[in-house]
């Protein structure tokens, strides 16, 4: 029998770009509807960098949530070579911070102040390690040597390996992964170490960049990989492993940052990201683990209880906008790759 309604807890999105002033105002909604938390990364233009600037952010952010809305903001802040050990501690004590994101320098979009030799921040590493907060990767070597397809894999044997050497109990999570190589390497890890897998990584390879010409929406960081990868990814999300949770990794730009001459990475699920998760669980039959890589899983290793409330995905076709206003005069382009959305989450309404 084919299963067209689903409850499951309410998840939570371990990755989300909700950005600021319009955008947010734009974006939080469509997250707050699905998920109870987020971990909200902090790659603002300037970026999140120290717990004060991490409060005034949720503040902003509870400002523009709906009327009667239980989501909470995760808040993170950016490490750079200047991240005081102190100030973090502090922040993390006072349950202002849930986590620190390292970027390495200019791998990302807003990441030119991120971490430029590993070394420099190992004081910091040391104190989060003794006070067990979580540290966020988004792993990718930054050189431009190192081909594009290939960062994620060096990432792993040029930086991972040593750093979780040098801190075993430090608590990692490896961002939005995209290969088997990753898949693997958290798989067999022993220790604390998880992984958020996006949507987005589940539904297209890196063909989607180039079908019938160049497809600016299906660029993102780090980028799809050959197929391959993506059913390694599929396997590792479906496989109930407690390491592997979701991220959606939504992160909208306006659509003149996207369709440009140098065209932003980022791609933006948030309107149906679950709905997606849920065709992909559908997809590999394996439905009955959706709870676990939504609901469950990421709570358990940020050390937090499952949300309280459930929600109801039914089996019903729907078109999910295709473009959204931001501000007055722009727009940002949904994540929708086959046009329609297969399941659609019920409304309080419905
Ligand atoms: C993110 C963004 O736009 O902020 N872009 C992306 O492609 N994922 C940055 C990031 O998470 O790397
Ligand atoms: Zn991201």
């Amino acid at each position: 029998m084919t299963t067209t309604r689903l409850t499951i807890i309410r998840p939570d999105d371990w990755h989300v770009h909700l950005r600021d002033e319009a955008m947010l105002q734009m974006a939080l909604p469509w997250t707050a509807r699905t998920f109870g938390r987020a971990i909200v990364m902090p790659n603002l233009d300037p970026p999140v960098t120290t717990a004060a600037q991490a409060a005034a952010y949720r503040d902003r952010i509870r400002r523009v949530l709906p009327d009667g809305s239980r989501f909470e903001p995760l808040m993170t802040c950016f490490l750079t070579d200047e991240t005081g050990p102190e100030d973090i501690a502090r922040g993390f004590a006072e349950r202002v911070l849930t986590a620190v994101k390292m970027y390495p320098a200019r791998s990302t979009t807003n990441s030119a102040a991120g971490v430029t030799d590993f070394r420099r921040v190992y004081r910091v590493l040391e104190r989060m390690q003794a006070v067990g907060m979580p540290l966020l990767i988004h792993g990718e070597v930054a050189d431009q040597e190192t081909d594009v397809f290939d960062r994620e894999k060096a990432f792993i044997d040029r930086v991972l390996v040593r750093l979780r050497a040098d801190f075993p109990a430090l608590r990692i999570v490896l961002e939005h992964i995209t290969t088997a190589e990753a898949v693997d390497y958290v798989q067999d890890a022993a220790g604390p170490i998880g992984a958020t897998i996006t949507a987005h990584h589940l539904m297209i390879n890196r063909n989607a960049m180039f079908a019938g010409g160049i497809r600016p929406h299906m660029y993102c960081l780090p980028v799809a990989k050959r197929e391959s990868h993506r059913l390694a990814l599929r396997k590792a999300a479906i496989s109930g492993d407690p390491r592997f949770f979701l991220g959606t990794d939504s992160a909208p730009h306006l659509i003149q940052d996207k369709e440009s001459a140098c065209g932003c990475a980022g791609i933006f699920t948030a309107p149906l990201a679950l709905e997606l998760y849920a065709q992909v669980f559908e997809e590999e039959r394996a439905l009955d683990r959706l709870a676990a890589f939504a609901s469950l899983n990421g709570a358990r290793f940020y050390g937090l209880p499952p949300n309280t409330e459930a929600v109801t995905l039914v089996q019903s076709p729907w078109q999910p906008p295709e473009l959204l206003p931001v501000g007055e005069a722009d727009q940002v382009r949904v994540f929708c790759p086959e046009g329609k959305a297969r399941w659609r989450l019920l409304e309080p309404a419905d």
